[in-house]
């Protein structure tokens, strides 16, 4: 018996150490975590449990059969995170560089397979540099079984990942289609090819930074939700995050202890939209002022930074807040901002948070640029994602609500369930200017005339009495009772039951 539990220990001993001290220092000396060391940092102290921690390759090519470290480059299992349970898996670069073989890959699918069983969040921690050569398709078949539990999983319980390292090829795949994807500035990339061969194949020269570093993802592409500054701001974040989420999509979201009154007044919100329409303010004030204790997790706040999202709560409840951003664009609709509006306004109703709206929007960002791109196709995807939601909506108009945007920012016509206005809403077709001279077009008249037409028409329509009076707006509330009035409405409407007629699936316009 002695004998078993020596050799326990000495295969355990060996599974710790992965790819060995000089590849581990390596690690480190990139400012880089081990797969273990970021697992303790994840989830909380020794709630840790591993699986599969014996299993090796079978590969017997290239003199792999002399090359085996227990565990096969990836650490799993499940744990706690604030005393909720959430399953891992933890890419170990100084193992063959995380590559995926078909043994690394099953054990991610048994964690994944337990955790869609259970119901509990999956958190991917990826430093990988792909498919593991040597083992050629048996490596991307396992890449398949993970892509396919990823896809499985979808809707069902949430999926993270964490780029910590250079990521290519199907490393890159399985993290796109889980929910959301965060990395580390100056030490994780992702591209589906790494610069040499773009160079070969296109003649580009770039940098693993330009072709896939954060700068690159939260900014430009759009691929990651955010990025921190090192592996332990990553984890801290993420904890923080994690605490927002449903387990699955049939537990509802958290309630955590608050002691932010819900009926709290902010009498600073009476003067937060300026008296000049065409003046910006930041819509980001009015969401840390209503939220509970200021706390907001903002999802890609460098990209398409027209459009904010990200999660908070009322009364210790999550939900999930979608508004227009004045201080860019003017907050028009654009490309790119209808797109992240859109798949987290799915992600919350896939998991049953409610969507809190703030609108101040003067339309879809017009030009050749926007229609070149599609603007009609990916405008729709919001509009679809908004009228098919049928989680609590609740939508706060502050001051522009102009047009088909009007109508795509959770407006009552999309089954917006309680619909606020400022007193400074404007809800209308179109800016006053704007109006008068399409309506005058043969007769504009002098500039008095112009200036007499504009003036009217915004008095006649340039507030929230028109549409309240056909009761598309609910109430006109003061802007300092808005936190007690969302907590209201999200109260009554948690119960909320939507009944659509069956179908397969629908066909979002991707
Ligand atoms: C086997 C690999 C590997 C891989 C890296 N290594 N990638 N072993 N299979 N895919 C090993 C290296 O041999 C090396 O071993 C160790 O990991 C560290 O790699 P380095 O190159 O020294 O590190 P670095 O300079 O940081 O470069 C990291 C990297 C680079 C950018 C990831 O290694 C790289 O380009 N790797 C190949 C990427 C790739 O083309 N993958 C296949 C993708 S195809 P030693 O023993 O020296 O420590 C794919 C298809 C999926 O994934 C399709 C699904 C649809």
């Amino acid at each position: 018996m002695q004998k078993i539990i020596d050799e326990l220990e000495r295969r355990r001993d060996l599974a710790r150490r992965g790819g060995g001290e000089k590849r581990i220092a390596a690690q480190h000396a990139r400012s880089k975590l081990t797969a273990r060391e970021r697992i303790e940092l994840l989830l909380d102290p020794g709630s840790f449990e591993e699986t599969d921690m014996f299993v090796e390759h079978r590969c017997t090519e290239f003199g792999m059969s002399d090359q085996k470290v227990p565990g096969d480059g990836v650490v799993t299992g499940q744990g706690t995170i604030h005393g909720r349970l959430v399953f891992v898996f933890s890419q170990d670069f100084t193992v063959f560089g995380g590559s995926l073989s078909e043994t690394h890959a099953n054990k991610i699918c048994k964690i994944m397979d337990r955790a869609i069983a259970v119901g509990a969040p999956v958190i991917g921690i990826n430093d990988s540099g792909g498919a593991r050569i040597q083992e050629g398709v048996d490596s991307l078949a396992g890449y398949a079984d993970v892509f396919m539990r990823n896809v499985i999983g979808s809707g069902v319980v949430p999926q993270i990942s964490l780029i910590m390292g250079p990521c290519a090829g199907g490393a890159v795949y399985s993290p796109a289609m889980t929910d959301f994807i965060f990395m580390v500035r100056d030490s994780s990339y992702m591209f589906v090819t790494g610069p040499d061969v773009v160079k070969t194949v296109t003649n580009e020269e770039v940098t693993q930074e330009q072709l896939g570093g954060a700068g690159t993802h939260t900014a430009k592409s759009g691929v990651a939700d955010a990025a921190f500054d090192n592996d332990v701001q990553a984890f801290h974040e993420v904890r923080r995050f994690v605490d927002f989420l449903p387990a699955n999509n049939r537990s509802g979201p958290p309630i955590w202890p608050c002691d932010d009154p819900a009926d709290r007044d902010d009498f600073s919100l009476d003067s937060l939209v300026p008296a000049n329409p065409n003046k910006p303010y930041d819509m980001k004030e009015l969401i840390l002022k209503v939220v509970d204790e200021g706390d907001f997790f903002e999802l890609q706040p460098d990209y398409a930074r027209n459009i904010i999202t990200g999660l908070g709560r009322f009364e210790g409840r999550t939900v999930g807040i979608v508004a227009n951003q004045p201080m860019v664009l003017a907050g028009c609709l654009d490309i790119d901002s209808s797109r992240k509006a859109a798949r987290f306004v799915r992600f919350c109703n896939a998991f049953g948070i409610p969507i809190v709206t703030f609108v101040d929007v003067p339309g879809f960002l017009p030009g050749t640029a926007q229609e070149y791109g599609g603007i009609i196709k990916h405008g729709a995807k919001l509009l679809f994602a908004y009228a098919q939601a049928t989680v609590p909506k609740v939508t706060i108009i502050t001051r522009k609500a102009y047009g088909g945007a009007y109508v795509v920012m959770a407006s009552k016509h999309l089954r917006g369930d309680v619909n606020y206005a400022w007193p400074s809403a404007e809800v209308a077709v179109m800016g006053s200017k704007g109006a008068v001279e399409i309506i005058f077009r043969g007769d504009l008249g002098d500039d008095a005339k112009i200036k007499a037409r504009t003036d009217e028409y915004q008095a006649r329509f340039a507030n929230p009495f028109v549409s309240a009076n056909r009761g598309f707006i609910d109430d006109v509330i003061m802007p300092h009772g808005t936190r007690r009035r969302i907590a209201k409405a999200l109260r009554w409407l948690d119960q909320k039951k939507v009944d659509d007629p069956w179908k397969k699936h629908d066909n979002i316009p991707l």
